[in-house]
């Protein structure tokens, strides 16, 4: 494999208007989090059945020991890595515009990002759908549950209706208003940096398509080929999350 071209990488950073990055659950690995799919994926460990809006609406009591153990146990104290840093340093220089996310954990906040799309909700909020109310989910210094995990499945303080996390899950539509923003970004857009994400979940790999469609450079970073590779990347940088964007950033 070659190595990866840094310099092609930066100069069209340095080049674009508007740069847009679009990440997957590849960038949070090295922070700690597992990705869905792969060998050492979530989906091979639990059945995502579990996380069908189905399922959760008919067996919630069933569905959330499960919710709790995945997103929040197990991936709530992860910390952002240097890409999700790097990404929010681009931004605050002026050349980052937007970062469109798949990921529910967090990190690109934590990080320090601003102009964040969301495509698939968060795990931060819970929310009650029967009053409406949204709700932390984390300790307001982010390192702890809230109480409202003391039971299970969490309850709505006000009309004690079972809760839900604010991330989308299976057989749901995406949240608005981030997908109508994320797409316009398709249009925006005269450069897109694609982090971490197989391709392989649709409507959110439809984004880049569209991106490439109207025009935009596309610069993949990945450790394996993914379904955009050799398609409409444009530049890729074959490794992993943090090591791509350091050497990209100080190419820059
Ligand atoms: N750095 C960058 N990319 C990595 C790293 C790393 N250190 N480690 C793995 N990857 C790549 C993998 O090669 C793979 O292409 O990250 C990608 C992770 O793929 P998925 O787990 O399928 O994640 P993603 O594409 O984000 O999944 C999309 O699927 O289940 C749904 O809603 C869920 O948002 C998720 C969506």
């Amino acid at each position: 494999m070659n190595a990866p071209d840094f310099a092609a990488a930066a100069a069209a950073v340095i080049d674009s208007r508007h740069t847009t990055v679009f990440t997957g659950a590849g960038i949070s690995v090295e922070s700690g989090i597992p990705p869905f799919r792969g060998p050492d994926g979530l989906w091979s460990r639990y059945d995502p059945a579990l996380l069908d809006i189905s399922g959760f609406r008919a067996r919630p009591e069933e569905s959330w020991p499960l919710i709790k153990e995945i997103f929040y146990d197990n991936f709530g104290q992860a910390q952002p890595n240097r890409a999700h840093l790097l990404i929010a340093q681009l931004e605050a220089a002026g050349q980052v515009q937007a970062v469109i996310t798949q990921n529910i954990d967090n990190l690109h906040y934590e990080a320090g990002s601003r102009r964040i799309f969301e495509f698939h909700g968060t795990s931060r909020l819970l929310l009650c759908e029967n009053c409406g109310r949204e709700l932390e989910a984390f300790t307001p210094g982010g390192d702890g549950l809230s109480e409202l995990f003391d039971l299970m499945p969490p309850r709505c303080p006000e009309c004690e209706a079972i809760l839900r996390p604010a991330f989308t899950f299976f057989g749901e539509p995406v949240p608005e208003p981030a997908a109508s923003l994320s797409f316009q970004e398709a249009e925006l857009a005269d450069l897109f940096l694609l982090i971490g994400t197989t391709g392989s979940v649709v409507p959110a790999a439809q984004i880049p398509v569209l991106a490439k469609a109207a025009g935009a450079r596309i610069i993949e970073i990945n450790p394996e080929p993914s379904e955009f590779t050799g398609q409409i990347s444009d530049i890729y940088l074959p490794g992993p999350a943090t090591t791509m964007m350091e050497g990209l950033v100080e190419a820059m």
